[in-house]
């Protein structure tokens, strides 16, 4: 979690660090801090709250200096408050750090600096890190370098680590767990938690690995493992268009990445469906007939692409698969062996939970495959094969156009195994190839300005509803799931979901005339049971939401508002119907005033377990 910016070079290094900070708010904003080398010493600044708080500050009083180092706080040790933002600097200000992670036997190092007469003047665990560095540049006779490499040392768990001090024109970072990519300039040098953050200034980035341990000047840098020893890491260069990463247009990025999902939806696809020959190809080294069971782990959304990815991959390829939460996953010992093939499905590819599953799964000699969208992350660089889902940076905290590029994927997925195991007749195969290649026009269609307005004004209409709840059967209970889940996000509104043909053991007894009952009833093999659902909700005076496919006549006939969206096949309706529901929770969120883009206590990338 956080972000981290360093640099050093010629310019302003304030404009730099703030530039930086904003494109990586998402990875937290309960606090944001700076330092920079001025001529008179290490000035740090930082603030409670987002990062504006922090600029409006800068404003009232200028700093000036061509290195810096700075950060955006998602909290986990210590309360979000101005003395627990980051920089920590030592107590004679000669030394600052910036810590992303957790140091997990901080208390300790703590306990034991503090006997050793150190002060400390924040809660956080990343403090330590502050003085342990003070005592071991003592002791390396004023070499930042091996004293950063001699404290971290000491510590255990996970860090993205920057400092810099007083007397060196130089910044020091290292990484194990955490993110960090290094920007590349002439006659300047830059670091970030990710590459957005550096675009406007570099294309030329190389990534971090884990136990880096990289010196920064203004003429380049050099990269050693922990324990000293030079490694070279490869220069990547970055071609996507830093207007991509923009709102372009739209009030807030998760609108934008909404509107995007056809052309995301169109890269997840792209060059992967052949229609003259009815193949699909993946570019994975794969081999389909060396495992006899799938396991899909992942966190959040990306755990709902994923059970749709399991509906997906039995009913075609005739494997079972078992879906699991990764931080369940890790502890729950499962029966893993070289013929079980893991899947981890994430956004970011950072995402802790899901990395350390997929480490526990390659002890037992899994197979693994990642279906991710962040180029270089973390877990691209552990899996054996990596479908990426090209949906292009993704800002906005609640997932969206990533969310419909993953299912893309697991339908992609799941053909191509159907394919390559037997189990998907010819017909049947053409036929969903045909629908996988027709979801970028359906998803168009389900954002022209009629419908989009259509749901606002359903959301309107329930707004101040306390309570939701959501039901969808089949390849579509993982969509209602969704569905609630980005009501909670991002309007704060308690939402439930139901496999439909489950509401009656439970849930059924909160239905009165205040609950809305959102029902996926979209073209279905079981709609005819779904409708009976309605019925029921309907019977106990809950007011049913109904989504239907275009032309539906049965089941808007029961009720109380409808929305329309595309007909589509049922094997890719997941990817058609989740659309409505992400513009019906971004509506009711937007009216009742929310930040949709920043949503409270939630952060992109969870580095931390
Ligand atoms: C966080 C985000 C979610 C996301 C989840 C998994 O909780 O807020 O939107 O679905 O992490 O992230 P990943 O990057 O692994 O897909």
């Amino acid at each position: 979690m956080c972000g981290i910016v360093g640099y050093v070079g010629y310019r302003n290094a304030r404009e730099v660090l703030i530039s930086g900070l904003a494109k990586l708010e998402y990875r937290g904003y309960d606090s944001a801090g700076v330092a920079v080398r001025t001529e008179t010493g290490l000035t740090v600044r930082k603030k409670a709250g987002k990062l504006a708080n922090l600029v409006a500050d800068l404003d009232q009083d200028q700093i000036e200096g061509t290195l810096g180092i700075g950060h955006t706080r998602w909290a986990t040790h210590g309360l979000p408050n101005d003395r627990n933002a980051h920089p920590h600097a030592t107590e004679d200000g000669r030394i600052v750090i910036i810590h992303n992670g957790i140091i997990e036997n901080y208390l300790p190092l703590k306990e034991a600096l503090q006997e050793r007469g150190h002060t400390f003047r924040s809660d956080t665990d990343s403090e330590v890190l502050a003085h342990l560095i003070e005592e071991k540049y003592a002791q390396e006779d004023g070499h930042l370098e091996r004293a950063v490499r001699a404290a971290l040392k000491d510590v255990r768990g996970a860090y993205g680590i920057v400092v810099t001090h007083v007397d060196h024109q130089e910044i020091v970072a290292a990484r194990t767990v955490s993110p960090l990519v290094m920007g590349v300039g002439e006659g300047e040098m830059f670091l970030a938690s990710d590459v957005p953050a550096l675009l406007p200034y570099t294309r030329d980035m190389v990534y971090l690995h884990d136990g880096d341990l990289v010196v920064l000047h203004q003429d380049g840098y050099h990269i050693t493992t922990l324990d000293g020893t030079p490694v070279q890491r490869e220069v990547s260069h970055i071609d996507w268009d830093a207007e991509a990463a923009e709102k372009g247009g739209f009030d807030t990025y998760m609108l934008k990445e909404i509107h995007e999902q056809p052309q995301a939806l169109t890269n997840t696809l792209m060059g992967r469906l052949h229609d003259e020959t009815g193949e699909v190809r993946l570019d994975i080294t794969l081999d389909p007939a060396s495992f006899d069971r799938v396991h899909i782990v992942a966190c959040g959304t990306a755990y709902y692409a994923g059970l749709v990815g399991e509906y997906l991959i039995e009913q075609l390829a005739r494997v079972p698969v078992e879906v699991d939460v990764a931080s369940e996953y890790r502890y729950r010992q499962p029966i893993v062996d070289e013929r079980t093939l893991v899947i981890v499905v994430s956004q970011s590819g950072e995402t802790i939970d899901t990395l350390e599953a997929l480490r526990e799964a390659k002890k037992s000699g899994a197979r693994t495959l990642g279906v991710i969208n962040a180029k270089g992350s973390s877990m691209t660089r552990e899996v054996d094969d990596t479908l990426y889902i090209h949906a292009g940076p993704e800002i906005g905290v609640a997932s969206t156009k990533a969310y419909t590029s993953m299912v893309g994927a697991m339908l992609l997925l799941a053909l191509w195994l159907g394919r390559a195991r037997g189990t998907l007749a010819t017909e049947r195969g053409q036929d969903l190839l045909h629908a996988a290649r027709e979801l970028p026009r359906l998803v168009e269609e389900s954002l022209t300005p009629e419908r989009v307005a259509a749901i606002e004004a359903v959301a309107a209409k329930y707004k101040d509803a306390r309570d939701y709840l959501f039901l969808g059967r089949g390849v579509n209970a993982p969509t209602a799931f969704e569905g609630a889940l980005k009501l909670k996000e991002i309007s704060y509104i308690h939402a439930e979901a139901y496999a439909a043909g489950e509401m009656k053991h439970g849930p059924i007894a909160l239905i009165d005339a205040s609950l809305p009952v959102v029902v996926i009833a979209t073209e279905s093999v079981l709609l005819e049971k779904t409708i009976s659902n309605i019925q029921e909700v309907r019977a106990r005076a809950g007011r049913v939401i109904a989504l239907v496919s275009e032309g539906d006549v049965e089941a808007s006939r029961h009720a109380d508002d409808v929305i329309v969206v595309p007909r589509a096949d049922e094997m890719v309706s997941p990817v058609v119907n989740v659309v409505a529901l992400q513009l019906l929770s971004y509506f009711t969120a937007t009216l009742l005033g929310k930040d949709v883009d920043k949503p409270r206590n939630l952060a992109k990338s969870v580095t931390v377990e």
